[in-house]
């Protein structure tokens, strides 16, 4: 039931670097097609802030986020699991979801053609590392709760679920398995960020001419949003997560003995493994 048993053997030296280097932006690039025939496939790339490895866990929010969880009656979700899937959180109306056939509206459709989800983050842990981290793999959206994003939304979490391990110690017939859910897991990443930071999933549409009037007269800049199950905000709130299928270290940190080393993920009939190798720089 569930598949992956091990952290990935990249997470503890990855987590390492991060902490030691305080470089929690990175760069997620995508893919996007342009108009035209045939549809040219571009880069795209921007700076994204990384929100941990998913589930992000409630007790790493700010104190008044865990009060504000619990004084709306959304609770906190027990941390029984966890997984070597990154997360960071954005706006279903950016080009990025789009992209990565996040959207229903945007370019990306379903999400169902080949190649479509395919992300690259890059991480430069420069102080006291000097390690740049290079994430190849799948890139999905949760957060919807459109009718018509039922059926992806069902289907991303089952690829997500494939990628998830029991945390160390949790009985898997516990009760507090049975209290894990989905909806609250999305609504914490929302509770982490600030009320201001909630408010600007109520800006008007990012990237469209600020000549043009909102079409919804809600969106507005600098709002504060308490209301964590706010609907306007929420609508446009997403938490993108990267299934990675091959990382990829540079350890700049001696320059007599650069490192390069390769992990891929290789899924088999129990979920899947790592299989690392050393190459030259
Ligand atoms: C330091 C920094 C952190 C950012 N973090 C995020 C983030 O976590 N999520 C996000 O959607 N955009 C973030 N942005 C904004 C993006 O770089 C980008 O402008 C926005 O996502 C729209 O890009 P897109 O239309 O290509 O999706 C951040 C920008 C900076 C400079």
């Amino acid at each position: 039931m569930f598949p992956q048993s091990a952290a990935a053997p990249w997470r503890a030296l990855f987590l390492s670097g991060l902490e030691k280097s305080s470089a929690s932006p990175f760069t997620l690039s995508t893919i996007a097609h342009g108009t035209g025939s045939p549809k040219l496939a571009v880069p795209r790339a921007r700076t994204v802030e990384f929100r941990g490895f998913f589930p992000k866990p409630a007790s790493s929010l700010h104190p008044s986020a865990i009060d504000a969880l619990k004084a709306q009656n959304i609770g906190l979700n027990p941390e029984v699991y966890e997984s070597d899937v990154f997360s960071i959180t954005t706006d279903v109306r950016m080009g990025k979801v789009g992209q990565i056939g996040g959207s229903t509206s945007d370019e990306g459709g379903t999400g169902d053609r080949a190649g479509e989800e395919a992300v690259e983050a890059v991480f430069w842990f420069e102080k006291g590392v000097k390690t740049q981290w290079r994430v190849r793999g799948r890139g999905v959206t949760i957060g919807s709760a459109k009718e018509e994003d039922k059926e992806r939304e069902r289907r991303v979490r089952e690829r997500i679920f494939k990628r998830m391990r029991l945390c160390d110690g949790v009985d898997k017939d516990s009760k507090e398995m049975k209290e894990w859910e989905w909806e609250r897991q999305v609504t914490t990443y929302f509770a982490s960020h600030t009320p201001a930071m909630r408010g600007s999933y109520k800006n008007p549409t990012p990237g469209t001419p600020r000549s043009q009037t909102p079409s919804n007269p809600e969106w507005r800049l600098n709002q504060k949003v308490e209301d964590l199950r706010d609907p306007v905000a929420r609508e446009n709130f997403r938490v993108l997560l990267i299934l990675p299928d091959e990382v990829e270290r540079l350890d700049l940190s001696n320059p007599e003995d650069v490192r390069r080393t390769n992990w891929a993920f290789v899924e088999d009939g129990d979920g899947g493994k790592w299989q690392e190798t050393e190459l030259w720089p």
